[in-house]
């Protein structure tokens, strides 16, 4: 849109009316406030319910009465083939090759199950990269990975922290770093937008300079898929593991996604550790002794896919397709934006934006660091109506999401702290 921002209710409303994505808006189930939806700036932790999500568990459901076990083959969309339903879609998204991601597991276990494959330490080269204050279950993850191989974690684990009176990374650190770890490094694993900040990295440039030194780049895209448009194949990216429940709405616990890189995932040499859905379907149901790894990521799953918890999945790829990143994240630009602009006018309330400034480092997420008062402020925005986010100790996470968002609701946030004495 790109037209000059006014801080009025009036131009927020014309905004939406010439949003081609508005209609979007009406394709999903908004949690009610005093009869009414509530604004809902949530969706970078749990994203909202798809209306069709009811419908087609309806669906899974009949199916299942009326053909038990043979519904694997005999269901509208066959279980055999459940996991076949996200290829494109997931592709679409993360910008990448059909058989380069699959639907399966959660997020923390994909990351395990992956670094299984790209984190084997040998002669020397056994240190990993990775960002300071990366989300928990990241850290957990790491540190017991390298636990298992007999390191130290604070020997191995090397954190780029943000310098001195900074809230985010400054990316020259991470090249860096890179270099002087050299050849004792054997992997650099970044959140691709970090999940406190919102400061998005360039994965392009991590991963080739990872490869520079011989490592692997892999990343947690928790906060970026669904958020960012990516091409995650382009940039050569060894491997990506990401949830559903947020930018893509599927569902609390939602069916996590995985990437890997052709040059690996069809490489049958290539180690992963193996399950009966990972060998190749045409000898599958043989009950053979020797696992044969299909071609690509899908030769990482193991167990067969877990169809009711891949439904609302369906159902938000569904929408993701026909909105297309690239309409999403031009509104999604501007409105995050809008919101930014907004918030600059607000003087009185003791406030920063630890997010970056650069929309090329950000996506639908503003982080308010709040020197004092942030309780009381996130309180108010609970008692208009709006859903926020609260970390503590002193942060309200907002993400104004393009799928179901508009610029009415980004005033709104607005006008609750200007008005508030
Ligand atoms: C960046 C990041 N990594 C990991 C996780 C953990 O995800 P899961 O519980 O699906 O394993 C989350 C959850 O919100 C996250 O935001």
């Amino acid at each position: 849109m790109n037209v000059p921002f006014e801080a009025t209710l009036e131009f927020a409303q014309a905004q939406d009316q010439i949003d081609i994505l508005f209609p979007f808006r009406e394709r999903f189930l908004f949690p009610q406030h005093e009869g009414k939806d509530v604004r809902y700036f949530c969706g970078n932790s749990l994203g909202l319910q798809p209306k069709s999500v009811g419908y087609l568990m309806q669906r899974e459901l009949d199916d299942w009465a009326a053909h038990g076990v043979e519904g694997h083959t005999r269901a509208r969309s066959p279980w055999l083939y459940y996991h076949h339903n996200f290829s494109e879609g997931l592709a679409r998204i993360v910008g990448a090759e059909k058989d380069e991601v699959v639907a399966m597991n959660t997020l923390t276990v994909n990351l395990h199950l992956l670094m299984l494959s790209f984190y084997r330490p040998k002669n020397g080269r056994y240190k990993i990269i990775m960002e300071a204050g990366a989300f928990p279950s990241d850290q957990y993850a790491l540190e017991t990975q390298v636990k298992m191989y007999g390191y130290d974690p604070a020997d191995a684990i090397i954190e780029i922290a943000p310098r001195e009176g900074a809230y985010t990374i400054d990316e020259a650190d991470i090249y860096k770093a890179i270099e002087a770890a050299g050849d004792s490094l054997a992997l650099v694993l970044f959140g691709g937008v970090n999940y406190y900040t919102g400061q998005y990295f360039d994965l392009e440039k991590i991963t080739t300079a990872a490869h520079a030194v011989g490592a692997y780049a892999g990343f947690d895209l928790a906060h970026a898929v669904g958020n960012i448009p990516l091409q995650l194949h382009d940039w050569k990216v060894d491997f990506a593991c990401w949830c559903s429940y947020k930018y893509l709405n599927s569902g609390p616990g939602g069916v996590g996604g995985a990437f890997v890189h052709e040059v690996h995932g069809n490489n049958p040499e290539f180690f992963r550790l193996a399950g009966w859905w990972g060998n190749d379907e045409s000898t599958r149901f043989q009950m053979k002794k020797g696992f044969y790894p299909q071609t690509g990521a899908a030769s990482w799953q193991m167990s067969n896919a877990p169809v009711f918890n891949m439904i609302a999945h369906r159902a938000s790829l569904d929408i993701f397709d026909k909105a297309g990143m690239k309409s999403l994240r031009e509104k999604s630009i501007d409105l995050t934006n809008y919101l930014e602009w907004l918030l600059s006018s607000i003087t009185h309330l003791p406030f920063v934006i630890i997010t970056p400034k650069t929309q090329e480092q950000r996506g639908a997420q503003l982080s308010l660091l709040f020197l004092e008062r942030g309780r009381e402020v996130f309180d108010q925005l609970t008692a208009a109506g709006i859903v926020a986010d609260w970390r503590e100790p002193d942060v309200i996470r907002i993400a104004p999401v393009p799928l179901y968002n508009t610029y009415e609701d980004v005033y709104a946030f607005y006008e609750v702290l200007k008005n508030m004495q």
